[in-house]
């Protein structure tokens, strides 16, 4: 286990012991940690060590757990198997699997609130949480991708992979930005790096519709089920030798854009590469 695991379990092993503090535990295992990767990469960029960011990494991975508990749901996307394991609701009840996720989704607020940051920190990571988690970012995302039909473009395509996946990422790419600005001197560019965020989100989303289809379940730990769920993906656009081109395409371009940062980004090109090879 690493270090941000280890903070991030001993966090759930404060709560009272009941069944959905079994099931969290159970959810978080296993997640690639990527956002919160994200977040501790530019701030050590900036200069400050990794564990300045636990509290907004923790909340961004207990929304991202609590969204694929949701995700896997029969109402959503149906799917059995998530993270190497079977999904939150195969393995404790529907009704469990809903009250997880809210207990998931309610204490990523705490993760910051009772945090050693200052107020006006706080407040700002809650913010952003609220901003890119909510109805403007992942939750619209999830509800454009539930509603999608096939007379939909490529364009619209990218929005829903921009809010539904993009928002976890800007969230982690402002947040490090917040939390260095509050202790060094340095400027927030808000623009910069929400659309760095995006970029991340669209590149990622892109792999995950890629993967659905070229990976099996084995490899992707969970249910490959665009095809079943008849879903609108980037696959359905591009055949799978284009999406491949286009998603290298997609990391020379985000490599050309950090060019322009204003932290030392080989900490960020690294978990890229991490991306890219995955
Ligand atoms: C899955 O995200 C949901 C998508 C946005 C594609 P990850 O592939 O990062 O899943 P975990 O957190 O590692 O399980
Ligand atoms: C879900 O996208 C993204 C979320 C915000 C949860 P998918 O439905 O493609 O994610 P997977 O493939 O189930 O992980
Ligand atoms: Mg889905
Ligand atoms: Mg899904
Ligand atoms: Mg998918």
């Amino acid at each position: 286990m690493n270090n941000f695991d280890e903070y991030l379990m001993n966090y759930v092993a404060s709560f009272k012991d009941n069944l959905i503090k079994e099931a969290m535990i159970y959810s978080l295992d296993g997640g690639k940690r990527f956002r919160p990767n994200v977040l501790f990469s530019i701030i050590k960029g900036c200069g400050l060590e990794e564990n300045d960011a636990y509290p907004a990494a923790l909340a961004i991975e207990f929304i991202q757990s609590y969204s694929l508990i949701h995700d896997d749901l029969p109402g959503m996307d149906n799917d059995d198997y998530r993270r190497g394991k079977l999904s939150c609701h195969k393995r404790f009840g529907e009704d469990i699997a809903i009250l997880t996720g809210d207990a998931l989704l309610t204490h990523a607020f705490e993760c910051i609130s009772n945090s050693n940051y200052d107020d006006k920190l706080k407040v700002n990571l809650i913010n952003i949480l609220v901003k890119y988690a909510g109805l403007e970012g992942m939750i619209y995302g999830q509800l454009l991708d539930v509603t999608a039909n096939t007379n939909i473009n490529k364009e619209q395509l990218f929005e829903i992979h921009d809010n539904k996946t993009g928002g976890l990422f800007k969230y982690a790419c402002l947040a490090a930005m917040y939390i260095a600005s509050s202790k060094l001197d340095i400027e927030i560019d808000y623009n910069y790096y929400e659309a760095l965020g995006s970029k991340m989100g669209i590149i990622f989303q892109s792999q995950d519709d890629l993967f659905d289809i070229i990976k099996t379940e084995n490899e992707t730990g969970k249910s490959n089920s665009d095809s079943r769920n008849q879903k609108i993906t980037a696959l359905s656009f591009m055949s799978v030798d284009e999406l491949k081109e286009h998603i290298d395409f997609l990391f020379k371009d985000i490599k050309n854009y950090l060019s322009k940062a204003n932290f030392d980004t080989k900490y960020l090109l690294e978990i890229l590469e991490r991306m890219q090879n995955r």
